[in-house]
């Protein structure tokens, strides 16, 4: 007997899961370190995948080593995720080109350790305005198209960081359990019209923004104890969780912060 059970997945997609063919995505601040990785892996599945960051010229020469990395087409998209009228229209132009947009990974997440006390409002204000109300106008905005499109996939790169604090990081930690909620608001929200909204939660990977505490021999003795894996998480260790969630695989994934740490927050 070889019918398919009615409700089973269809078996060439099966053959060949997690392909994004035809699909159109936009990574914010992806010109290095994770958003960089999760493009390569987008590009790789078939997407095609616009890159972003503010400096143009570093953003140029990623796109061009992307594209000779996976042979997929990939473009440069320079704005700063804070000014809304450039990621506003950044946007729609990519939207306008290509004539849809699919897959969204809000990426960009800027940092400022301090103690809560020594943060002006103004100071507050500047940080939240990038980690935390320019995903949610982006993902406002790209759900827009997706819902116009009966297809898409929000994804928000938080931190377990959103789940367990450090210390003297309460902006940033704030901003980022913000964000697991924004998509949790999302999931409700847009689900019926094909969208569907996670967050991945990276732990302590080795980016070039790390690169300080990687060489620290302390620190990474630390990562060493706390990390069941005993590791710092490589970069492109992160790309399958963002191909995961934007596939068509995960069709029924929806309000999900895929942890991709090692194990650190399930270690008591
Ligand atoms: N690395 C980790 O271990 C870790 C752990 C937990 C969570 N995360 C989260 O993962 C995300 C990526 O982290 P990462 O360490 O890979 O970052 P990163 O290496 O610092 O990468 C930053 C990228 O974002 C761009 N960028 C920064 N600010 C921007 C802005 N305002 N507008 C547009 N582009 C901007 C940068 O390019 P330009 O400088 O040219 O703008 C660069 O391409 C963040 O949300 C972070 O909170 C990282």
């Amino acid at each position: 007997m070889n019918a398919e059970h009615p409700a089973s997945a269809p078996v060439a997609a099966l053959r060949a899961p997690f392909r994004l063919d035809g699909r159109v995505a936009l990574v914010t601040g992806s010109a290095r370190g994770l958003g960089f990785e999760m493009a390569k892996a987008l590009a790789l599945a078939g997407a095609r995948v616009a890159i972003n960051g503010r400096d143009t010229g570093r953003l140029a020469a990623a796109a061009q080593a992307l594209t000779a990395s996976t042979g997929g087409e990939v473009e440069a998209l320079a704005f700063d995720v804070a000014d809304r009228a450039a990621a506003s229209a950044a946007m729609e132009g990519l939207h306008a080109r290509h004539g849809r947009l699919d897959i969204l990974v809000n990426n960009v997440g800027a940092r400022d350790r301090r103690a809560l006390k020594d943060f002006t409002a103004e100071d507050a204000e500047r940080l939240l305005a990038t980690d935390l109300l320019a995903p949610m106008l982006l993902a406002r905005q790209a759900a827009g198209y997706m819902v116009a499109q009966g297809h898409g996939r929000l994804i928000t790169v938080t931190s377990i960081a959103g789940q367990v604090a450090n210390r003297n990081d309460p902006v940033y930690t704030a901003a980022k359990a913000g964000l697991a909620g924004l998509m949790r608001a999302m999931a409700v929200d847009y689900a019926r019209d094909g969208v569907t909204s996670n967050a991945i939660a990276p732990g302590m990977f080795a980016t070039e923004t790390n690169q300080g505490l990687v060489d620290d021999a302390a620190f990474s003795a630390f990562v060493d104890v706390r990390v069941p894996l005993g590791r710092w998480g490589r970069p492109h260790e992160i790309g399958a969780a963002a191909v995961f969630l934007a596939s068509d695989e995960a069709s029924f994934v929806n309000g999900h912060v895929l942890v991709v740490d090692g194990g650190q927050t399930v270690r008591m």
